[in-house]
């Protein structure tokens, strides 16, 4: 398979430094008028612009020693030295399954022997993940080595193999406020800054930019995978705007969150920053901090197993024109995030995250749903030990059907949670950089190329509860976000898009 993509076309045009590609972007805007809905189809001509380089990256993770953040850590050094183990299944090769970029293909158009596809990484020059340099925070010193073995996630043969590239890698001292995460995380706080809040964001900028010199990186990635918080409360005059934001931390107001503290410290370096958890890092006047500093923003919460599904499904359901009345979540797992998620304020965080995720779905079709009717929608999630970071979750769906009837579609999903977060926490700092290189210009409107805005709603395929820019919709439908990435990155290259409906 070549691993290079050429675009033979006026519209596309290769320089040293960039690629440029003429696109023409086709909407349609409808209005009411005496009881008739007036299409007018418009056309904007865009020029994207593609940076070719792709940077040394490096990706700081707040959480480094827990079940996602060591298991990606060891997944990238496995996957860079090739390594193999045993099982008693037979041998086993490190790989990157679960990764949207790395492991699923998209269409490049038709050649002699049929359809040609190519490595959904192949559309773009961007990072891989072998080459991404890690770093991070964590409330616990455990080195990697010993947390990978805390985790209980990978296998034994192979973690023997990884001790030695990771017993070296120390998590940095972290902000711990005990009353944003549940108190039974009390035990692994032994690793944590004193000082007050602008002593710590001072200190957080000091270890990205210590990171940044030290690693030799060329861009750095802030992303949070440390515990869920509780809902941080939006007091007026603290987290409403970006001056008071800035004025509540020096104040050392105690309703801001450590993470809310990481992002603002990201933001101030110029790094952007993803949110893997559900809780309201993204107040308002961070938001508008990382506007006004041109920072991008993702998230919130990966989008893993249990709701990646059900974004699947409830898609399914309401465009076949079946009415989902009833989704019923029930989770258990036994790692430390469903100890976290047993405290009933960092629960209600998760709750929130995973109920969203069906409400545009639902509210698109008025034929079955009244304006504010919704199918009733519960999550349970309960702390079960034994099975470690395998977690199971267990939905069932009941739908309506014609002339009364009913269906009832049930699920039962066993895995390691942390084997399908790491592959997505690639995904996501990859395309994150992607992104701070693709800026386009509307011809005739526009002189000046411009980035995305801030906040990426391009990410929306991999987190729960995607965080969009004022007044955009949210999408959550699986396959219409993945062909918002495919779309906008052969927009790149004046690529064909393929109709959603052929979209993989
Ligand atoms: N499939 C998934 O694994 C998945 C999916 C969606 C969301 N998430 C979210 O990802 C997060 C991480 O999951 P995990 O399984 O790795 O959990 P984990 O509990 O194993 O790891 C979290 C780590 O964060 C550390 N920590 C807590 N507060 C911190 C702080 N203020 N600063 C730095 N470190 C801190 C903890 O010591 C721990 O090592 C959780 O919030 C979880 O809800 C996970």
């Amino acid at each position: 398979m070549a691993e290079t993509i050429k675009v033979n076309s006026p519209n596309v045009v290769y320089t040293p430094e960039y690629i440029e590609a003429k696109y023409t972007y086709h909407t349609t805007q409808v209005a009411c008028d005496s009881g008739c809905y007036v299409v007018t189809p418009r056309s904007t001509e865009f020029v994207f612009r593609t940076e070719r380089r792709v940077p040394r990256l490096g990706v700081m993770l707040v959480g480094w020693g827990g079940n996602n953040g060591s298991t990606v850590t060891a997944s990238v050094i496995a996957n860079y030295l090739g390594l193999t183990w045993p099982t008693k299944e037979g041998m086993k090769e490190a790989n990157y399954l679960g990764s949207l970029m790395q492991s699923s293909v998209v269409s490049l158009g038709t050649g002699e022997e049929g359809d040609v596809y190519v490595p959904f990484r192949n559309l773009l020059p961007m990072v891989h993940p072998n080459d991404i340099v890690f770093d991070g925070w964590d409330i616990s010193s455990m080195d990697l080595a010993s947390a990978m073995e805390r985790a209980c996630v990978l296998d034994w043969g192979l973690q023997q193999q990884l001790k030695p590239h990771m017993a070296a890698m120390r998590p940095r001292p972290s902000i711990y406020r005990p009353d944003f995460i549940a108190a039974n995380q009390f035990d692994r706080a032994d690793n944590v800054l004193t000082g007050t809040a602008a002593q710590q964001l001072e200190q957080l900028r000091c270890d990205i930019r210590d990171f940044r010199s030290k690693s030799d990186v060329d861009k750095v990635i802030l992303l949070w995978t440390a515990n869920t918080e509780r809902f941080a409360l939006l007091q007026p005059g603290v987290s409403d705007t970006a001056d008071n934001l800035l004025r509540a931390i020096q104040h050392d107001e105690k309703e801001i969150s450590p993470s809310t503290l990481f992002a603002v410290a990201s933001i101030l370096e110029g790094c952007p920053y993803i949110n893997g958890s559900p809780q309201n890092t993204f107040v308002p006047g961070l938001v508008e901090l990382a506007i006004r500093h041109d920072v991008p923003l993702a998230g919130d919460d990966f989008k893993s197993g249990q709701t990646k599904l059900k974004s699947v499904l409830v898609d399914y359901l309401i465009s076949a024109g079946l009415k989902p009345v009833s989704i019923v979540s029930y989770n258990h797992l036994g790692n430390n995030d469903g100890k976290n998620l047993s405290s009933t304020k960092q629960f209600n965080s998760k709750e929130i995250s995973k109920s969203s995720v069906v409400n545009d779905m639902v509210s698109s079709n008025r034929i079955m749903f009244r304006p504010g009717e919704h199918p009733d929608h519960c999550i349970v999630i309960k702390y079960v030990p034994y099975v470690g970071d395998s977690k199971r979750a267990m939905d069932e769906y009941t739908s309506e059907i014609m002339m009364g009837g009913h269906n009832t579609i049930v699920i039962h999903n066993t895995c390691e949670d942390s084997l399908l977060a790491s592959p997505l926490i690639l995904d996501l700092v990859i395309l994150a950089e992607l992104c701070t290189r693709i800026k386009l210009r509307a011809i005739g409107t526009n002189e000046e190329f411009e980035p995305f805005h801030p906040v990426l709603s391009i990410l929306a395929y991999l987190c729960k509860a995607p965080m969009v820019p004022q007044g955009a919709p949210v999408v959550n439908a699986l396959f219409s976000q993945r062909a918002c990435i495919e779309n906008i990155m052969k927009h790149c290259t004046q690529l064909y898009c393929r109709p959603l409906e052929w979209a993989y």
